[in-house]
């Protein structure tokens, strides 16, 4: 089974960006461990990372199409997008999963981030827990599937 993986904007600046929040390792690194942990739970998964919002919501619209599940951490747009919210309620609504992932807990940051538009359309959250949060999601996601 294929999985999207999809990264909103400044997740491409993981390693340099505040490292004391969202730590040292690299978007690369992220790519490579999100890749081999589904491999692990026999899952195909791609990793796209994108700053631009209209990419997002096509990516999102390939895998309505395509039939793809996915795991997607919209980063800033969480907190504002309803474009991505609308986007990502399609998968949804097709019967695919989509988890919503966050490398920090928005819940414990600053007001503005506990709101999570995209969060009331996602199957399910999963927050906090730094690169673990791919893994979950991508257990979850396997979990959910093979039952
Ligand atoms: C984030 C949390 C968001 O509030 C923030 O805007 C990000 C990253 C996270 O993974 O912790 O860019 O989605």
């Amino acid at each position: 089974t294929g999985v999207l993986v999809l990264n909103g904007p400044n997740l491409g600046r993981l390693g340099v960006r505040e490292p004391e929040v969202y730590g040292a390792a690299s978007h690369a690194d992220l790519v490579a461990a999100a890749t081999s942990w589904g491999t692990g739970l026999g899952l195909t998964v791609e990793v796209r990372q994108s700053d631009d919002e209209s990419e997002l919501v096509g990516w999102l619209h390939g895998a309505v199409d395509a039939g793809t599940h996915v795991v997607l951490n919209p980063a800033a747009f969480t907190h504002y997008s309803y474009a991505l919210r609308d986007a990502a309620a399609q998968v949804t609504s097709a019967g695919l999963l989509l988890v919503e992932v966050h490398l920090s807990n928005p819940a414990a940051r600053e007001n503005f981030r506990r709101l999570s538009v995209i969060g009331e359309v996602a199957t399910g959250t999963i927050a906090g827990f730094g690169f673990d949060s791919y893994r979950l999601a991508l257990t979850a996601l396997a979990t959910r599937l093979a039952t």
